[in-house]
């Protein structure tokens, strides 16, 4: 069974010096952060992703400018958009996912459960439908 990818508010820590927000392992996220990684300086009009994983859970956050992420578990399709510092994303693996609209100043940040593995990567649409639909 798994669970449904969905959006959470992180806390922000402000004062009249500005803001500030904190990311903990196991505390505001539900896993152990293995890997960081953040996608930036994405051309007009790209789209992005076209994959889902085996394993690999994700957190994003556009942590600058914004963009919109399309999720598909074989049982429901949505959209969700990413335009807030405190707006996180739990990607599940069962979520094929597609990140589009970005803005010029974008910064997608992304934590991630897992090393990277090119094996835990699927790529294929099909394949995809496969492993997921039941
Ligand atoms: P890719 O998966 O194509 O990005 P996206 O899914 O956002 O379209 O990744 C681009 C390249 O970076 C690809 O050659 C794989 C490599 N890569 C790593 O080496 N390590 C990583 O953690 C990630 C996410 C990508």
């Amino acid at each position: 069974l798994q669970n449904e990818s969905s959006i959470f508010n992180i806390k922000e820590l402000g004062d009249e010096r500005g803001a500030l927000t904190v990311i903990e392992s196991m505390n505001n996220i539900p896993f152990d952060i293995k890997r960081v990684f953040y996608i930036y300086g994405t051309a007009s009009g790209i789209r992005r992703g076209f994959h889902a994983h085996h394993k690999t859970r994700q957190v994003l956050i556009s942590v600058a400018g914004k963009c919109k992420v399309h999720l598909d578990n074989t049982k429901r399709k949505k959209e969700v958009e990413l335009d807030s510092p405190t707006k996180a994303l739990i990607l599940e693996p069962n979520d094929w996912h597609e990140m589009y609209d970005f803005s010029p100043d974008c910064v997608l940040l992304v934590l991630a459960s897992e090393l990277y593995q090119a094996e835990d990567y699927i790529r294929n649409y099909d394949k995809f439908l496969e492993v997921y639909s039941v």
